[in-house]
C-alpha cells in the first residue's frame, strides 16, 4: 500500500467519506510526497521537509473520519491523538513528546508482529519438540516413571510398544499431538506471571521521558515471574509458540527498522487543534494551553526525542491537525506554529444531497448498519428512496434549526426514527419492514416541527 498514488488514495477515502474532495487532495498528496521523497537522491532527501496540513471545518462533516480511514490502509506509522490531552511539561497530564513515544512503541509493535509472524512456521516446530520434552520426559524414554502427570502418558505408551526404542515412542506420540488425541491431556507449565499489580498508576508519570521501561524494571527486581500451572495440552502449546516466536525475533533489528520507518515516513494526526489554541491572557485551565503549543513546536519542526527504544529524530514526521475552529480560527494558534502547518484545507459543511449518499453509498453506511443490526433478528427493513431523501432534508432541517453537528444528526434521527422496529423486533410478526415517507414523517413530523422537543431528542 506504501506507493498508492494520489488518485488510488482518494479512491480508497471515496468509499467511505462522502464529497470533502479537498481535503481528500491534499492529504493525498502529502502522502504521496513521503513516498516521492524516498525516491530522491540521498544528499536532496534530508532537506525535503513535509508540508504538514491543517484541516478546518465544522463538527461531524468528516475530519477525524479521513483520518481514520487513512490510519487503516496506509502503511506508515499512523497514530492519532488529541492535542487537547497534552499539558505543558511541568503539569500533570501526558507531555507532547509522548505522541512521538507512542507512534515507536506502536510501530515497534507492529514489527514485532510481524516478525513473528514470519517465525511461525519454525516456531510451531519448537514448540512440537518442546511439548513432547513435556510429554515425555528423559527419564520416561528410559521407562523410570517420575511425575505424576506423565504416568498415565507414558502407561499407555509403554502397553502400546515397550519394545521399541524410544525415538519412536517419541513419533508415536508426536502423531498422537498432531491428530489431536492429546488434546484433552494436561502439563505442567511455566507460564509467565504478567499480573504485576499497580504498575500503570506510576507509568505516565514522567518516566517514559527518561526511557525508562517500568514494567521491565519492575520485572527485574521482583523475582522472574513464572507460575506453575496445570494446562491443556493445546493451551500449553499455544503459550509454548508465543514464547518460542519471542525467542526467535531479533528485537534489535525490529527496533531499528521501526525508528527508521518511524522517522522517515511517520504521520501523526493532531485532531482538535483548535482546543489548545486559546486568546492571550485568558485564565483558569486555558494557561497551559499556549504552553502545549510551545512544546509542540520543536516536535512539529524537528528535533529529538529521547523513547525507550533510543533517540527518535521527528524532522521528516508527517503532521495532519485537525480542528472545527468555530470559537477560534487558526490565526489564534502562536505564529510560529501557524508557519508550521502551510497548507490550509477547509472542508465543507453538509447538507441534504451528501447526507442522503451518507447514509447510503459508504461501504459501513449508516442504513446498512440497521439493516445488518435487525436482519439477526430475521427482520428484513427496506428504505424507500422518498424516505432516505426524506430523512436527509430532515437531518438539514434540524441542523439548520438548532445546532449544526453535522452528519453526527443523522445518527440521533435514525435512532429515533426506528426505535420501535429496533425495540420491537424479536417480536415483530411481519418480519418485512418497509420505511416510507409515511413512516418517517410519522415518527418524525411532530418532533422536529416543535423546536424545544428536537432541541431535546434529535
Ligand atoms: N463526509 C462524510 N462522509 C461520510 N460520513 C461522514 C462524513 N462526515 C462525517 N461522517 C460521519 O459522521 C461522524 C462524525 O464524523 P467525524 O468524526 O469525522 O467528525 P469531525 O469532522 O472529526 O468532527 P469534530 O470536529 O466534532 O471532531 C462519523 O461517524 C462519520 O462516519
Ligand atoms: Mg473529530
Amino acid at each position: 500500500m506504501e506507493n498508492l498514488k494520489p488518485s488510488e488514495i482518494v479512491n480508497e477515502l471515496d468509499k467511505y467519506i462522502i464529497g470533502q474532495d479537498k481535503a481528500k487532495r491534499s492529504v493525498a498528496v502529502a502522502l504521496r510526497n513521503r513516498w516521492r521523497r524516498q525516491q530522491v537522491s540521498e544528499d536532496l532527501r534530508d532537506e525535503i521537509a513535509p508540508k504538514n496540513i491543517i484541516l478546518i471545518g465544522p463538527t461531524g462533516v468528516g475530519k477525524t473520519e479521513i483520518a481514520r480511514r487513512l490510519s487503516i490502509f496506509t502503511d506508515s506509522p499512523f497514530s492519532k491523538v488529541e492535542a487537547s490531552k497534552f499539558t505543558e511539561v511541568g503539569y500533570v497530564g501526558r507531555d507532547v513528546e509522548s505522541m512521538v513515544r507512542d507512534l515507536v512503541e506502536l510501530t515497534v509493535n507492529k514489527l514485532k508482529g510481524h516478525e513473528q509472524e514470519a517465525v511461525k512456521d519454525k516456531a510451531r516446530q519448537l514448540t512440537e519438540e518442546r511439548m513432547l520434552d513435556l510429554l515425555l520426559p528423559k527419564s520416561v524414554e528410559q521407562q523410570a516413571p517420575k511425575s505424576e502427570d506423565t504416568r498415565e502418558v507414558q502407561f499407555e505408551l509403554i502397553t502400546a510398544g515397550s519394545d521399541e526404542p524410544s525415538s519412536s515412542t517419541r513419533e508415536k506420540l508426536r502423531t498422537m499431538l498432531r491428530e489431536g488425541k492429546l488434546d484433552n491431556r494436561y502439563v505442567d507449565l511455566d507460564v509467565a506471571d504478567r499480573s504485576l499489580p499497580m504498575v500503570e498508576i506510576f507509568s505516565n508519570v514522567g518516566m517514559e521521558e527518561m526511557g525508562i521501561n517500568f514494567k521491565d524494571m519492575l520485572g527485574g527486581i521482583f523475582p522472574k515471574g513464572t507460575k506453575r500451572r496445570k494446562v491443556k495440552v493445546p493451551e500449553a502449546m499455544e503459550i509454548m509458540a508465543q514464547e518460542e516466536a519471542q525467542g526467535l525475533v531479533d528485537m534489535d533489528k525490529v527496533v531499528r527498522e521501526a525508528i527508521e520507518k518511524v522517522e522517515q515516513t511517520g504521520i501523526i494526526f493532531l485532531d482538535e487543534i483548535d482546543k489548545i489554541a486559546g486568546k492571550n491572557g485568558s485564565h483558569g485551565p486555558d494557561v497551559s494551553r499556549e504552553g502545549v503549543q510551545r512544546d509542540l513546536l520543536p516536535i512539529v519542526e524537528g528535533s529529538t526525542v529521547s523513547t525507550k527504544y533510543g533517540p527518535v529524530k521527528t524532522d521528516h514526521i508527517l503532521f495532519i491537525a485537525s480542528g472545527a475552529f468555530h470559537m477560534v480560527k487558526p490565526s489564534d494558534l502562536i505564529p510560529e506554529l501557524q508557519g508550521r502547518f502551510p497548507i490550509r484545507v477547509e472542508l465543507s459543511s453538509l447538507g441534504r444531497r451528501e447526507f442522503k449518499r451518507i447514509l447510503t453509498e459508504p461501504k459501513n453506511a449508516l442504513l446498512l448498519q440497521y439493516m445488518a443490526l435487525l436482519r439477526t433478528e430475521g427482520v428484513e427493513v427496506v428504505f424507500d428512496d422518498d424516505a432516505v431523501e426524506e430523512i436527509a432534508r430532515i437531518a438539514e432541517e434540524v441542523n439548520d434549526r438548532t445546532e449544526n453537528i453535522g452528519a453526527r444528526r443523522l445518527h440521533t434521527i435514525m435512532e429515533c426514527l426506528l426505535e420501535d422496529i429496533l425495540f420491537d423486533a424479536p417480536d415483530l410478526i411481519d418480519k418485512h419492514q418497509t420505511i416510507d415517507t409515511k413512516y418517517v414523517q410519522s415518527k418524525l413530523k411532530d418532533i422536529v416541527d416543535d423546536e424545544d422537543l428536537s432541541r431535546y431528542i434529535l
